[in-house]
């Protein structure tokens, strides 16, 4: 991977600022009651998500790294993730809409100024080269599209934001697997500028050959497997899947429902339309993808194996930071940055396509691995416990690829996101491995 440029104030003022303009854009059309109730249980009330994005600012540019403290400690107490489950969150004194945007302008003014003698040259490792600024650029990211998860499971009144891009439709039909050899590559990275801790260190794994789809699993193929029944056969779940979509009444993907024999519809920002058959499909749990994995005769990659196929150009024997190579994702690309509001179809991004040629991997649907999250060799938290180690263990599944939600800053090849099996809230589908 080629070596980034020097972080630049200027450039960060920039990313800043935009990152702030997106999080108003996306929160602008919602009424002041939908952002203080909780949609779901899983989820936050919005107007959390508001502040917790200016505390967390807070906390990390004014206070960690600069010493400096706006606020009372209640109001950090509030905002604290590990100090108050989502089911608390509701009853907090959470800032209403026009107080968060008076606080968060507040942090902001503060954040510009203390930047401006900020010295990025410094030992500091939470300073040096902009990672706490490239850190908080990303949280920011990462909870807009927590926001927009929060948007999709929004029962009332339907979201309708004004912005919106056209999608390119598929170039190719995706039933084909891409042959990776057997061999070695190099896993995670070393970077200290960007890179989270969970993404650290490299280490050289050799991995068997394998097969992987060529781009994620389509609407029409998941419908397909429902229609075969794949829902009442045992034999094809993992036993706490099983149990699992028993005991929820489980019968198909989030949000799918069928007006007729054979016509799958589904309901986005609550707004009814047909299933796109060609489009991948989304809102589906670990273990239904685990499933239908088993009923195709296939399996789930694991995260090693997802990774090679994304990042690894066995020419030149370098791993690449996105899977085209290490040019920034550009809309022609794939199809990240939220303002498609929707996946676009399967196979549409034949720009996007990694060394092997497998297509998709970055961008519309956040991809299940058979793999459990734990920590790479070397690993070392940094620079808080909270934000991955709290999570290593059996308990979690690793997703890969970041979806259309995902903002270009919050992912890379390299990029780990986590949740447990039975989440269909994320942006989620899955693609197999043999
Ligand atoms: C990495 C997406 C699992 O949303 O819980 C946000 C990211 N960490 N605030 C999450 C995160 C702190 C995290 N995930
Ligand atoms: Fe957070």
């Amino acid at each position: 991977m080629e070596t980034r440029s020097a972080v630049s104030k200027d450039g960060l003022v920039g990313q800043l600022e935009e990152a702030r303009e997106r999080t108003r854009l996306l929160l602008e059309p919602v009424s002041e009651e939908d952002l203080a109730v909780q949609h779901d249980p899983v989820m936050s009330p919005l107007i959390w998500d508001y502040g917790h994005i200016g505390n967390y600012e807070e906390l990390w540019l004014l206070q960690k790294a600069h010493g400096k403290v706006l606020s009372r400690r209640e109001l950090y107490d509030m905002y604290d993730a590990s100090l108050h489950p989502r089911e608390e969150r509701p009853s907090l004194n959470l800032l209403g809409r026009e107080d968060a945007d008076l606080y968060l302008n507040a942090v902001r003014k503060a954040v510009l100024e203390t930047l401006q003698d900020a010295d990025l040259n410094a030992d500091d490792p939470l300073l040096k080269d902009g990672f706490v600024y490239n850190m908080i650029l990303q949280h920011e990211a990462q909870h807009n599209e927590t926001m927009l998860q929060t948007l999709q499971l929004k029962r009332s009144q339907g979201y309708s934001p004004e912005a919106r891009i056209q999608l390119p439709k598929a170039a190719t039909t995706g039933d084909e697997m891409i042959p990776v050899p057997g061999g070695e590559f190099i896993m995670g990275t070393d970077d200290h500028t960007v890179a989270l801790d969970n993404e650290r260190n490299t280490h050289v794994l050799h991995l068997p050959g394998f097969l992987i789809d060529v781009t994620p699993v389509t609407n029409e193929a998941y419908a397909r497997f429902v229609e075969d029944g794949g829902y009442e056969r045992q034999n094809l779940w993992d036993p706490d899947g099983w149990r699992y979509i028993k005991q929820e009444y489980i019968t198909g993907p989030k949000h799918w429902y069928q007006p007729e024999p054979h016509s799958w519809w589904t309901e986005r920002f609550g707004f009814d339309e047909p299933l796109n058959p060609a489009a991948p499909v989304v809102h589906v749990s670990w273990y239904e993808a685990d499933a239908f994995a088993r009923w195709n005769g296939k399996r789930l990659p694991t995260e090693a194996e997802w990774e090679k196929a994304a990042s690894w150009d066995p020419e030149a024997g370098v791993k690449r930071l996105y899977p085209w190579g290490d040019d920034a994702p550009t809309p022609a690309h794939a199809n990240l940055d939220q303002l498609a509001f929707s996946v676009a179809e399967a196979g549409a991004y034949l720009k996007g396509a990694s060394a092997y040629g497998v297509l998709g991997m970055i961008g519309d649907v956040w991809e299940w691995t058979a793999s459990d999250f734990h920590a790479y060799p070397g690993f070392e938290a940094f620079p808080y416990r909270e934000y991955s180690e709290v999570f290593f263990g059996p308990g979690y599944k690793v997703l890969r690829g970041g979806s259309w939600a995902t903002r270009p800053s919050a992912i890379r090849n390299t990029f780990r996101n986590w949740d447990y099996p039975i989440r269909r809230q994320l942006f989620c589908g899955f693609r197999c491995a043999k």
